[in-house]
Parts: C-alpha cells; structure tokens; sequence
C-alpha cells in the first residue's frame, strides 16, 4: 500500500474505499472491526485512535482523492519523507535536557550539541577556555 493506485485497486477484496461513504469503506470496516478481520492485526498491535480513524472517514467523505501534487504511481513513503518538516527545537526548555554528544567543529569556532532530537550548534569562536580546576 506505498502507492495510492495499488491501494484503490485492493488485494483480495476489491477497492478498499467507496468514495464520498466511509460506512461503506472496507477500509474503515477493518479499522473499526472488533473481530479478527481487524486492521491492524490484534496480534501486533493496538487498534487505531478514534481521532486516527475519524480522519479517514472525513478523507474518504471528502472522496477519497489524492493530493494534486501526486500521481497515482506516486511513492507515497518518499513523497511523505520529502514534505516532513521536523519539529522546530524550542526556544526555551523548561527543564534541563539531557546533551548526548557534542563536537567542535574542525576549526573550534563552533560546537555542535546533541539532544532531545536536535542538534544545536552553539558559536564559541572567541571563548576562552578556562584553567582546568
Ligand atoms: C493501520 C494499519 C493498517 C491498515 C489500514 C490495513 C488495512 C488493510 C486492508 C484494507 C486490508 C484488506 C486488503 C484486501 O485484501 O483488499 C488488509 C489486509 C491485510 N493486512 Fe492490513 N492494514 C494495516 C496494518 C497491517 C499490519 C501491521 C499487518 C501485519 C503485521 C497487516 C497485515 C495484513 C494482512 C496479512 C492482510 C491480508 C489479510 C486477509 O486477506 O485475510 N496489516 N489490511
């Protein structure tokens, strides 16, 4: 299911969506199933959020249509990746984070700081280095 025309098209069953009526979406059936028909499978996990389905009940509502910018064929995992933007760092924590790893720069102007999924890079050009204690 990378592609929007392999998901439309179905496996075993047919399209697992009928556009503009999501209680008629087999999509929505597996998701909402409380039998072992349900998506994702019991054994590997928990069903998805209320607020999760509800989103694709509206998209399927809406009809189920794709993102002008892509084609049916489209890799939908690449495309995905392409338009993530990752979280900006905060401005200001409110509490002390953990720095897993930090470098200088080869020519020591900089220092880059690992933590809380960020990077930092911290100019110290100038700083002075203080006696070791
Ligand atoms: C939210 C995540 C998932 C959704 C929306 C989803 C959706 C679906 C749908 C619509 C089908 C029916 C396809 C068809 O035959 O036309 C299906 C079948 C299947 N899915 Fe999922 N699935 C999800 C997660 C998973 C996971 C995590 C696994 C495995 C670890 C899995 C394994 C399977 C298998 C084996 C089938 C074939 C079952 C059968 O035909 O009896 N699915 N899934």
């Amino acid at each position: 299911m990378t592609k929007y025309e392999s998901f439309r098209k179905g496996g075993t069953k047919d399209d697992p969506i009928v556009p503009g009526k999501p209680e008629e979406s087999y999509l929505i059936t597996v998701l909402t199933a409380t039998t072992k028909i349900r998506m994702p499978p019991m054994d590997t996990g928990d069903a998805l959020k209320k607020e999760e389905i509800a989103v694709l009940e509206q998209w399927i509502k809406e009809g189920g249509k794709l993102d002008t910018a892509l084609t049916p064929k489209s890799d939908l995992p690449k495309e995905l990746r392409i338009r993530w933007v990752p979280p900006a760092p905060k401005a200001v924590y409110t509490a002390p984070i953990e720095v897993t790893s930090l470098a200088f720069t080869p020519d020591n102007a900089k220092v880059v700081v690992a933590g809380n999924h960020e990077l930092t890079v911290w100019d110290v050009a100038g700083a002075k280095l203080e006696k070791p204690h």
